[in-house]
């Protein structure tokens, strides 16, 4: 029976160092920092995220703005607030949810955020760094995803570790920290081949993959640490991984609930790359 990785728990404990720190650059240095989110459209997912968003920021002590525009919102528009809060000293970070609207060039605006506010740590100069190993934001799921890891006890050093999933946002970020941390790292993507049997082969296993229960207990590994990015919503409304969990929690030594694992940790190191953000911002 695998013991589960509480991601509240370990979210917490990040939060609460970051709010420590705060309120020492506050009554130190008198900056309080701060994030705007952006969301277009009515997207009742991104809703819910950027809800939770302003939310970290009320508990760390961050000042937090929210831009909610319409759908039908032309680029250009889009780009003129980007490039207003980028010239915005009380905004330290710029987070526009995605996805945008089809007529919106994600690329584009995510080009637009100035690099040194870039919390998602999305711009091409930051992505750039993650790949060389010399960042100042890592990217939020992944980072927290590393935390889980590490809150286990776990050595990455040598082992197997594969990642179910090839986005920017999760799956190619995800690989590079690990081979940072010297895993020997696959990653597996709708075109793998053996996608079984390379996954029975890892000592720590990640999937992003977006469908529920994909991965099944007969695809991994005894012992092995299984970390579920995954965040689908079944017919009946619940929410689910992309992990057969009942199954598989039965084979692994550690393994994340759907919710509760990583989705806290994304948000929890959003508030931390804001905190370094606005030191970086104030030479402190
Ligand atoms: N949409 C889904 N995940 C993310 C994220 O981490 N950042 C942003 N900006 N949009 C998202």
């Amino acid at each position: 029976m695998a013991k589960l990785i509480n991601g509240k728990e370990v979210s917490a404990a990040v939060k609460q160092r970051v709010k420590t720190e705060t309120e020492k650059i506050i009554s130190e240095k008198g900056v309080t920092p701060g994030l705007a989110v952006i969301i277009v459209g009515d997207d009742p997912a991104s809703r819910v995220y950027v809800n939770s968003k302003k939310k970290a920021c009320a508990e760390v002590g961050f000042k937090s703005f929210e831009y909610a525009m319409p759908k039908e919102t032309k680029q250009e528009e889009l780009l003129e607030l980007v490039n207003k809060l980028n010239n915005d000293s009380e905004v330290n970070g710029i987070l526009c949810q995605l996805p945008l609207p089809k007529h919106i060039n994600e690329n584009a605006v995510i080009n637009a955020i100035s690099a040194e506010k870039d919390v998602d740590a999305f711009h091409p100069f930051n992505v750039g760094k993650i790949m060389i190993g010399e960042f100042s934001f890592l990217p939020c799921t992944p980072a927290g995803v590393m935390e889980l890891i590490d809150s286990t006890g776990t050595e990455i050093s040598g082992k197997n570790c594969v990642v179910i999933g090839r986005s920017n946002i999760v799956g190619k970020p995800m690989a590079m920290l690990l081979l940072h941390r010297s895993g020997t790292v696959t990653i597996c993507h709708s075109k793998t081949q053996n996608l079984a049997e390379i996954c029975r082969n890892a000592d720590i296993l990640v999937a992003a993959v977006g469908k529920a229960n994909f991965v099944t207990a007969d695809m991994v590994k005894d012992g092995a640490v299984v970390i579920d990015v995954g965040m689908n919503r079944l017919e009946n409304g619940k929410l689910c991984g992309d992990v057969d969990f009942e199954n598989v929690e039965k084979k692994v030594s550690f393994i994340t609930p759907v919710p509760g694992g990583v989705g806290p940790m994304t948000i929890a190191m959003l508030m931390q790359n804001t905190l370094t953000a606005a030191k970086m911002q104030n030479n402190i």
